[in-house]
């Protein structure tokens, strides 16, 4: 069985980059084979681990619930998605990427989800991690049957807003038939004098105990915005030891 750990959060706050740092960590320092899951329909993981994505989960429903792809007659459906599943995950030396894809309109994300949910289900078996960066409240995962989440990661920014968000997230998917057996709390892009009093009091005052805080680095920063992977920053990185020093049950 895999360790599951899902990232959750407000778009932009960092979940994709403290998702690459804990892969990198998974990868290079324990030397686990991970299976790293972009769930955001907002796909930005394959930058940020530095891969070339060709095909999506989204990709593949449309081929075959548009018709736009001659199936075999031969071959049945679910035997046809579960190759070009299989088929679409970038393998690299030490993880495979699997990217769910923007599906067009809601009923589109609940056939790709599915699909998502069915081939985790099954991946369990072939890596000793898998770690899902989702969107904000991973409504997607909410039926997924035999996997359950073992890590969820709470990502949130330094302010009393993003303290907020983290809580309404917690609630929403406190409302989810989704088994979690462990949550915590990353704060992200924490500035160097550290974060304001009032936000303290917030954090107590809603019980948030916080795993990591990991500063704002310049160094991260640039490397997502020119398009460089996190895989090829400085081993001794402020955030990627923020990653690593956690108290994070990695
Ligand atoms: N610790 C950090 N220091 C500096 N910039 C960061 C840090 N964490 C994230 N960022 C930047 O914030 C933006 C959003 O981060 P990202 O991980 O993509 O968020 P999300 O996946 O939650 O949308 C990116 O430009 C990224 O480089
Ligand atoms: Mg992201």
């Amino acid at each position: 069985m895999s360790y599951t750990i899902a990232l959750a959060g407000k778009g932009g706050t960092g979940k994709s980059t403290v998702a690459t740092l804990i892969i990198r960590y998974l990868t290079e320092e324990l030397g686990k084979s991970t299976l790293a899951v972009d769930a955001d329909p907002n796909s930005t993981l394959g930058l940020s681990l530095g891969v070339k994505v060709d095909r999506t989960i989204a990709d593949i429903r449309e081929d075959v619930v548009e018709k736009k792809v001659d199936i075999p007659v031969t071959m049945p459906k679910d035997r046809y998605i579960e190759y070009a599943i299989e088929n679409s995950i970038v393998e690299e030396k030490k993880f495979d990427l699997l990217t769910m894809g923007r599906p067009e309109g809601p009923k589109c994300y609940c056939y790709a989800n599915n699909l998502l949910r069915k081939y985790l289900d099954k991946a369990e078996k072939n890596y000793p991690f898998i770690v899902i960066d989702n969107e904000a409240g991973m409504e997607h995962l909410s039926r997924r049957t035999t996997n359950d989440v073992d890590l969820l990661i709470i990502a949130f920014e330094s302010s009393i807003i993003g303290v907020h968000t983290a809580m309404r997230i917690t609630d929403l998917i406190g409302k989810l038939p989704i088994k979690i057996k462990k949550k915590v709390y990353v704060m992200c892009k924490v500035p160097k004098k550290g974060v304001s009093g009032k936000v303290e009091s917030e954090l107590e005052s809603f019980g948030i105990e916080v795993s990591a805080r990991l500063p704002f680095d310049d160094e991260i920063y640039e490397s997502i915005t020119s398009g460089e992977s996190l895989l090829q920053i400085e081993r001794g990185n402020i955030v990627y030891d923020g990653v690593k020093n956690s108290s994070l049950p990695l």
